[in-house]
């Protein structure tokens, strides 16, 4: 897929006040820090269209971008960062619980899970709750520069071999890095496919 556009159209912390245009959404989600904001970039060849930071819990709303006119892409705060004070986090979890449970436009969520570590139980939690409530979802391993080559396959073949004792299947997942720009045309094509079926 080509990206002849990509805008930020706006920022809320309730779903409810989201964008009401009825065309395909895909969301974004992992534990802070993870690298939703950067791959976003990546994906959309733009260095500071989502804002990024080495310092976890940076994106604290739900971010609504909206690509060639045709499709949403929305960047969510992450879960799971203790630093975030309690109330804060409580309400985080709230209205990222809320918007999955409310958005009917949302296609695919994608789950970013960090390619160094093994599966964390908050990531687990996350998915089964996806799974729970029937919204579809893909797993993004995030960071593949990170790690030498033969480490990272031992590393997602091992991760993925957990998985498998919580799903029957294998969810579609991706391997990719923000800086080397891996993954970008499979995320962007899987993303095509979708939006044509
Ligand atoms: P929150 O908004 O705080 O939940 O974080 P996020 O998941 O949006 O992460 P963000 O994209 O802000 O990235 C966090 C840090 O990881 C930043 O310092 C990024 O530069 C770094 N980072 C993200 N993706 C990659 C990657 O693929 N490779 C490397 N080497 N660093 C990355
Ligand atoms: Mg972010």
């Amino acid at each position: 897929m080509k990206i002849k556009s990509a805008e930020f159209v706006m920022s809320n912390s309730n779903v409810t006040n989201a964008p009401k245009d009825r065309i395909p959404e895909y969301a974004f989600i992992g534990r802070s820090n993870v690298g939703k904001s950067s791959l976003i970039n990546m994906l959309m060849e733009r260095k500071k269209l989502a804002k990024t930071s080495g310092t976890p819990g940076k994106t604290q709303l739900i971010n609504h971008f909206k690509v060639n006119d045709e499709w949403f892409l929305v960047d969510l705060p992450g879960y799971g960062y203790a630093k975030v004070s309690k109330k804060k986090r409580t309400i985080f979890q709230y209205f990222i619980e809320n918007y999955f449970k409310e958005r009917e436009q949302l296609v695919c969520a994608f789950v970013l899970v960090d390619s160094r570590h093994d599966p964390q139980k908050i990531d687990l939690e996350f998915m089964r709750f996806l799974g729970e409530n029937s919204i579809p979802f893909a797993i993004i391993f995030t960071k593949a520069d990170k790690l030498p080559s033969s480490k990272l396959n031992k590393q997602l073949l091992s991760y993925k071999r957990k998985l498998l004792q919580h799903w029957e299947s294998l969810p579609v997942n991706f391997l990719t890095s923000s800086s080397s720009k891996l993954g970008r045309d499979e995320v962007l094509n899987f993303i095509d496919q979708v939006n044509k079926d």
